[in-house]
C-alpha cells in the first residue's frame, strides 16, 4: 500500500493508518458524498465550483457541512505536490453511530477523509476510446455526488469487460452520461451536451468546456441528445476532472465520424490545456 500521508477527521496521517470504524455508515449504507478536485502544479481547479457542488450534494442528502470553504482550502493544501497533476479525493460519510439503524443518528460527527494522487494521463487520448452504450439502471439523484456507485460501477465494468474505457448511459430515448463521466457530441456542427438535471452529475469540466465554449464562439447548446439519431453525430466526447476530455471514435462497434478525434475536440483540447495554464 501507498505510504502517502492522508487527512482523516482532523489528522494527517500515513495511508495504512488511516481506519474507520466497520460501524461508519458510509461503509454499511454507503451514506455518504464525495468530490474529486484537480489540482495542477498545486493550484486547485475551480475550488470554489467543486465546493459548491459539495455544498449542493451535502444539501441534497441532508448533511451539515462540517468545514467552511476556506477551511477546505486548508485541509487540502498540505497533501499537493506542486511538482505534479493531481487531484484530492474527498469523502464525507454521517459518520459512526453506536449500532445500525438505517434512520439519521443524533449528534454524530461527519467523518471526513481526503487524500491526494497523481494524475495518470490516459494512453488512448491521442487516438480516442471505444465505448458502449447501455439503459441507465441508477437512482433518481445522479445529481448528488453520492459514494453509492454500485450502479455506476457495475455499469463500467460491463463496458471494461467489452474492451470498452466507458459506458454511455441512455435513459428514457436520451444519451445522459458517462459511467463516471459527462458527455458531449457534435450534432450538425454544434456542440450539444445535455441540460443539468437530476439525471446527470453537474459536472465542473463540463461547465468549464461551455464556457470555453462561448468564449472561444463555439456553437454550442444545452439540448438532449437522442439515442436514436447517434450515427449523425460526427464526434462524441466524454469528460471528466481526472480525463479532462477524451473522444469516443466508436460506439457499440460502430465508427463516430472520421474514427478519430474530430477537429472540435481538437480545438476544445488545445483551448482548456491554455486555459489550464492561465490559471497557474
Ligand atoms: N466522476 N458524471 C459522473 C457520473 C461522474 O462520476 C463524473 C466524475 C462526472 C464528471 O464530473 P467532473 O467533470 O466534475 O469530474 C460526470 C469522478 C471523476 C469520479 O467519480 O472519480
Amino acid at each position: 500500500m501507498e505510504n502517502k500521508i492522508v487527512y482523516l477527521n482532523g489528522d494527517y496521517l500515513p495511508l495504512p493508518e488511516a481506519k474507520v470504524s466497520v460501524l461508519d455508515r458510509g461503509f454499511l449504507f454507503g451514506d455518504g458524498i464525495y468530490e474529486v478536485i484537480p489540482s495542477y502544479s498545486g493550484h486547485l481547479f475551480h475550488l470554489d465550483d467543486h465546493l459548491q457542488r459539495l455544498e449542493n450534494s451535502l444539501a441534497g442528502i441532508r448533511l451539515a457541512n462540517p468545514h467552511t470553504r476556506l477551511e477546505w482550502q486548508a485541509i487540502f493544501t498540505p497533501l499537493l505536490d506542486a511538482n505534479y497533476d493531481q487531484y484530492i479525493y474527498l469523502q464525507i460519510t454521517r459518520g459512526t453511530a453506536d449500532k445500525r439503524d438505517h434512520a439519521f443518528p443524533d449528534n454524530v460527527p461527519a467523518t471526513v477523509f481526503a487524500m491526494c494522487s497523481n494524475i495518470v494521463p490516459l494512453a488512448s487520448l491521442n487516438t480516442g476510446i471505444k465505448a458502449i452504450s447501455m439503459d441507465d439502471t441508477r437512482w433518481a439523484f445522479c445529481n448528488i455526488k453520492a459514494i453509492t456507485l454500485l450502479g455506476n460501477i457495475l455499469h463500467r465494468q460491463l463496458a471494461i469487460e467489452q474492451g470498452c474505457a466507458e459506458a454511455l448511459l441512455v435513459k428514457d430515448g436520451y444519451l445522459v452520461e458517462g459511467a463516471a463521466s459527462n458527455v458531449f457530441a457534435v450534432v450538425d456542427g454544434v456542440l450539444c451536451t445535455p441540460p443539468k438535471t437530476n439525471k446527470i452529475l453537474s459536472g465542473i469540466t463540463r461547465d468549464v468546456i461551455l464556457e470555453l465554449a462561448k468564449k472561444n464562439n463555439i456553437a454550442y447548446r444545452e439540448d438532449n441528445i437522442t439515442f436514436a439519431n447517434i450515427k449523425a453525430v460526427t464526434e462524441l466526447w466524454v469528460t471528466s476532472s481526472i480525463r479532462e476530455i477524451v473522444p469516443i471514435v466508436e460506439l457499440d462497434g460502430t465508427v463516430i465520424g472520421e474514427g478519430s478525434p474530430g477537429p472540435v475536440w481538437h480545438t476544445m483540447y488545445n483551448i482548456l490545456q491554455a486555459y489550464k495554464q492561465t490559471l497557474l
